[in-house]
């Protein structure tokens, strides 16, 4: 009689335990589901994405790596190219009305040190706007497929 109590006593607090493990992870999955615009958010939305654009550009132009390529550039449309494109890529309501990459650097004969080099100061211009780098590293992952079209020699 004690042994079949004490191991219905167990089995009720196995199937307890189970519950409360399920809840649990349902529960943390409710909380690790991010929104689809989580990352423009996290930017700061049109208006941070525009901060970060603005303070990328003169990193680019005093860049010694890179600076060159963007002597004969429109800075002006470049950085409105660049915050369409990042408002778009993050899930922000944008479109990206700009040349497709592989045109846009067509000829510019960029290697992956210039590429890493354009991805690090854009990471300094996140840093400047305390975006955490939980963020700001999703950005720049989301840059990286970009590598193919881009980078040619
Ligand atoms: C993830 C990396 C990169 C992204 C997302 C990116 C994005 C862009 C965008 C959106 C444009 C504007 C296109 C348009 O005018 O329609 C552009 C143009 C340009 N990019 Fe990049 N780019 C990247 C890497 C690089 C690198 C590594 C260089 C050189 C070191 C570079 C040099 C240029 C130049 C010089 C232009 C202006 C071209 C022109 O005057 O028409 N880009 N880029």
């Amino acid at each position: 009689m004690q042994t079949r109590l004490s191991s219905k006593l167990v089995k009720a607090a196995i199937i307890f335990s189970f519950g409360i493990s399920a809840t649990i992870a349902t529960t943390t999955s409710a909380f690790a589901q991010t929104t689809p615009d989580a990352v423009y958010q996290g930017l700061g939305g049109k208006e941070g994405i525009n901060k970060i654009v603005a303070d990328f550009l003169p990193i680019v132009l005093a860049d010694d790596r890179i600076k060159d390529t963007f002597k004969e550039t429109d800075m002006e449309r470049l950085g409105l190219m660049l915050a369409e494109q990042f408002c778009a890529l993050t899930g922000g309501p944008c479109k990206y009305s700009g040349k497709d990459m592989q045109e846009a650097h067509k000829g510019m004969n960029i290697n992956n040190a210039q590429f890493n080099a354009l991805a690090e100061d854009l990471q300094i211009a996140m840093e400047k706007n305390n975006i955490p780098s939980s963020v700001s590293n999703k950005l720049v992952a989301k840059l990286a497929p970009m590598q193919r079209p881009i980078v040619t020699k």
